[in-house]
């Protein structure tokens, strides 16, 4: 069975949709904690859920390297196979990346490599593109520039705003990352970096 922790900074819509699918019996992964790097709304799933969960304040760290080692620290206590990004809204040191990789992977609301960064929706709405996507990466030391692990184009429809197209976008995210989270237990997809 792998063991997965999950990271969050906000509503963790995605997390909830992994929680209900870890939760099925034949589901090959279970997560085993929820992190955030402030008091996230979406850390109330994981208490629904009976899933521990701790949060690391980035705003009470000197450094983000000093945040990362902390962040590390708590991880390891529940040794996880896998750390899933899920809308952690924080660039992680290089020091962290190093220590868990090529076992951190994150979900991005765009066709990476086009509109990496914070802003996946607002960018592509901004960029006046008629199609953008969702994305499954593996995490390196760039911003988003991981190996794809999977990926889904999704069109921009006409009066799109950002919220509307975000929620279009967030189901797909979902599938993908589940079906990633799946592969990856399995042994049907080996993480490299
Ligand atoms: C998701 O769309 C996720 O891909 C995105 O934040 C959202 C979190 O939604 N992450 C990034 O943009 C990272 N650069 P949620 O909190 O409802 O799951």
């Amino acid at each position: 069975m792998l063991t997965v922790a999950v990271l969050i900074s906000g509503t963790g819509s995605n997390l909830r949709a992994l929680l209900d699918a870890a939760s099925h019996p034949d589901f090959p992964a279970r997560v085993v904690v929820v992190g955030a790097d402030r008091d996230a709304d979406g850390l109330a799933h994981a208490e629904e859920f009976g899933i521990p969960s701790f949060t690391v304040p980035f705003r009470a760290h000197d450094s983000r390297e000093a945040w990362g080692e902390e962040l590390g620290d708590q991880l390891d206590v529940w040794t996880p196979d896998l750390i899933v990004l899920s809308g952690l809204m924080r660039l992680l040191p290089p020091s962290l990346v190093a220590r868990f990789s090529p076992r951190i992977i994150n979900t991005h609301p765009a066709f990476l490599p086009e509109f990496p960064g914070a802003h996946g929706v607002r960018d592509a709405l901004a960029a006046g593109v008629t199609e953008t996507g969702a994305s499954v990466i593996v995490v390196d030391d760039g911003v988003d520039t991981g190996p794809i692990l999977a990926q889904e184009r999704i069109p921009v429809l006409p009066g799109d705003d950002e919220h509307s197209l975000h929620e279009r976008i967030k189901p797909v995210e979902r599938r993908l990352l589940i079906d990633v989270v799946r592969r990856i237990a399995t042994g049907e997809l080996t993480l490299t970096d």
